[in-house]
């Protein structure tokens, strides 16, 4: 019940069937383009600030997605069966799938889904010049804008419908506070610091008060924001090879991360169009976007 990229299908169904899931595991899950990146780096910097303070931190030498694998992006995509034991606990992982369509032993057991979702407009407005970036010859140029806006209107797209998606965890982190948290991009862009602090409390790693003092979140905030990611070497000019097929160009991921960016690409009668389907669709959930 959900629109799944043909090039993915496979591994969705093994990762479905096969990912045996622990109570520490960590998963990231988002819509495409919706601050996945971020969260990645984020989290992974929670974690494992211990073993490597900020100035030794792995982001500085390693884009976020080869820190933080998808599962049906690149971990189930290379085999059916791939050996998770290996990763050091907790293991972090991301997923596009919504939350109806999880494996159930992510269900059934205690690991913890971080969910963040975006204003769909900037996140529709976000995958277009991720596409259009990574259209090298051999793949297939994103349509014209209003085409793709009509497709997008109908949920037609990628992992989509976005309100289906965002109410799935939505009502999951209303029904379980322990194990699903729900994010907004824009909430964190308004204030990082805070939510870091939430998010490593609800990872089981609490920041202490001498971090606090000592300005450790500050850091990682610092270290995680689009301007630094943005501008490291590995994020400027490395490829993310996913498969023979897949391919995306480390900096494809990372462009402005501007709130309301959808006003430089889209008119207000597209904007209203949208605003009415999602009141239709989201109306009774509680959940809104500005
Ligand atoms: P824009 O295209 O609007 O700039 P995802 O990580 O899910 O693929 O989403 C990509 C979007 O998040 C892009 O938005 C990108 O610029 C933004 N982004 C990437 N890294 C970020 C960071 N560290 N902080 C804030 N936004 C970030």
């Amino acid at each position: 019940n959900f629109w799944c990229p043909g090039d993915v299908l496979k591994s969705t169904i093994f990762f479905q069937r096969n990912f045996k899931a622990k109570d520490s595991d960590i998963i990231l899950a988002s819509i495409p383009k919706s601050g996945t990146t971020w969260l990645k780096s984020l989290s992974f910097s929670i974690i494992n600030r211990k073993k490597c303070t900020t100035p030794e931190s792995p982001l500085l030498i390693t884009n976020p997605h080869d820190l933080v694998s998808c599962m049906e992006y690149d971990l189930f995509l290379k085999s059916e069966n791939p050996d998770l034991e290996a990763f050091s606990c907790p293991r972090i992982f991301s997923t596009h799938l919504p939350y109806h369509a999880l494996p159930q032993s992510i269900l059934n057991t205690k690991c913890r889904i971080i969910y963040i979702c975006r204003n769909p407009l900037d996140q529709f407005i976000s995958l277009r010049h991720f596409l259009l970036e990574n259209s090298g010859e051999d793949q297939q140029k994103a349509p014209p804008i209003d085409e793709a806006f009509e497709l997008f209107c109908k949920g037609l797209y990628p992992f989509g419908p976005v309100w289906d998606h965002a109410e799935g965890y939505w009502n999951a982190s209303l029904n379980d506070v322990q194990k699903v948290v729900f994010l907004k991009y824009e909430d964190l862009k308004i204030d990082a610091t805070s939510h870091v602090k939430m998010l490593a409390e609800f990872l089981g790693f609490p920041f202490s008060p001498e971090e606090d003092e000592n300005g450790v979140v500050k850091e990682i905030v610092k270290l995680c924001s689009l301007e630094n990611l943005k501008n490291m070497e590995v994020n400027k000019n490395g490829l993310l090879v996913l498969s023979p097929t897949i391919k995306f160009k480390a900096r494809s991921f990372f462009r402005k991360g501007e709130v309301g960016d959808w006003k430089n690409f889209l008119n207000n009668s597209m904007a209203e169009r949208y605003k009415k389907i999602m009141e239709e669709k989201l109306g009774k959930s509680g959940l809104a976007f500005e």
